[in-house]
C-alpha cells in the first residue's frame, strides 16, 4: 500500500481563505483582529516561528504586532508587555511565543494573558474550559490536527487513536478533545509517553496514530499496522550536511518505511506546521468577534 499523503499546507491554505473572508466582514463592521506577539531572546526557531505568524496574519488581512525583548528580560519586563497586550483594545489575541529563555517563569507569564485574549489556548482557566467542554480557544496544535482528520475524511467518531506524547501543549489536551463528545471528537483514546513499555503493543491496535513524542523514528514500519491513519506533529532538526542550512527537519515518524505500509500520513513538513498557525488566526478571529458582540 502506499499511503494517502495528507497535504496539511492544502488544507490550511482552504481554511486561511476562510478565514479571510470572514476577517473582511469582521473588518466591514469596524473591528480588524490584531494578534500581539512577544518573543524573549533569539532562539532561531521561535524566530521563524513568530515570522511566519506574523506573515499570515497579515495575509489574513488581520493586525499584529510583535515586540522582542533580549534573552537577559526580566519577569517584570515581560509581564509588562503582557499587561500592555491585554489592556489594548487593537489585540484581540496574545501568543508569548514558548520556550522562554528562563522556563521557570513560563507558567507566570502564561497566567498573565487575560484568558479573553489567550489564542493558544494555554491558560489554566482555557484548560479548565476545555477539559468542561465549555467555549473556549482550543489550543492551536491539537486542534489543526483534528481539522487535518475532519478534511480528509478520517472520523475519529468510534476510532482507537493512539496519542504518543504527554506535552501540555500537544499529547494532554489532544487526548482531551479526541474523548469528548462532538464531531472532532468520539474517539476511544490511548496516551502512550516515554516511559510507556512495550510501545508496538498500543500503536498496532491503532486506527489512527498522532506522534508528539518529540524524538525521531519513535513509530517505525513495525509499530504499524496496515491500513492505519498517521498524524506526524514532530518538528526535529537532524544534521545534514548535504543542506545548505547543515540540518534538515524530521518528524517523528520513520516516513517513508511508514508510508509504504499505512493508508495515510502527513508529511514534515507540510503537514501538521501549517495548520498550527491557521488554528491561531482562527481563535484570533473569533476572539475578535467576541469583543466585537457575536
Ligand atoms: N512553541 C511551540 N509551539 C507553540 C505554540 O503553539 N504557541 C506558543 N506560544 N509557543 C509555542
Amino acid at each position: 500500500m502506499t499511503a494517502k499523503i495528507l497535504d496539511g499546507k492544502a488544507i490550511a491554505e482552504q481554511m486561511r481563505a476562510e478565514i479571510k473572508v470572514e476577517t473582511a466582514k469582521l473588518k466591514a463592521r469596524g473591528v480588524t483582529p490584531g494578534l500581539g506577539v512577544l518573543l524573549v531572546g533569539d532562539n532561531p526557531a521561535s524566530r521563524s516561528y513568530v515570522s511566519a505568524k506574523e506573515k499570515a496574519c497579515t495575509e489574513a488581512g488581520m493586525y499584529s504586532e510583535e515586540i522582542r525583548l533580549p534573552a537577559t528580560a526580566t519577569k517584570a519586563q515581560i509581564l509588562e508587555v503582557v499587561h500592555s497586550f491585554n489592556k489594548n483594545p487593537k489585540i484581540h489575541g496574545v501568543l508569548v511565543q514558548l520556550p522562554l529563555p528562563d522556563a521557570k517563569m513560563e507558567q507566570a507569564v502564561i497566567e498573565a494573558i487575560d484568558p479573553a485574549k489567550d489564542v493558544d489556548g494555554f491558560h489554566p482557566v482555557s484548560v479548565g474550559k476545555m477539559m468542561l467542554g465549555l467555549p473556549t480557544y482550543l489550543p492551536c496544535t491539537p486542534h489543526g490536527v483534528l481539522h487535518i482528520l475532519k478534511r480528509s475524511g478520517y472520523a475519529t467518531d468510534g476510532a482507537h487513536v493512539v496519542v504518543v506524547g504527554r506535552s501540555n501543549i500537544v499529547g494532554r489536551p489532544l487526548v482531551n478533545m479526541l474523548s469528548q463528545k462532538g464531531e472532532l471528537g468520539n474517539a476511544t483514546v490511548t496516551m502512550c509517553h516515554t516511559r510507556t513499555k512495550d510501545l508496538a503493543k498500543y500503536t498496532l491496535q491503532a486506527d489512527i496514530i498522532v506522534a508528539a513524542a518529540g524524538r525521531p523514528k519513535t513509530i517505525t514500519a513495525d509499530m504499524v499496522r496496515p491500513g492505519a491513519v498517521v498524524i506526524d506533529v514532530g518538528v526535529n532538526r537532524v544534521a545534514d550536511p548535504a543542506t545548505r542550512s547543515g540540518y534538515r527537519l524530521v518528524g517523528d515518524v520513520d516516513y517513508a518505511p511508514v508510508a509504504a505500509k499505512v493508508a495515510a500520513i502527513t508529511p514534515v513538513p507540510g503537514g501538521v506546521g501549517p495548520m498550527t498557525i491557521t488554528m491561531l488566526l482562527f481563535n484570533t478571529l473569533e476572539s475578535a468577534r467576541r469583543m466585537a458582540g457575536g
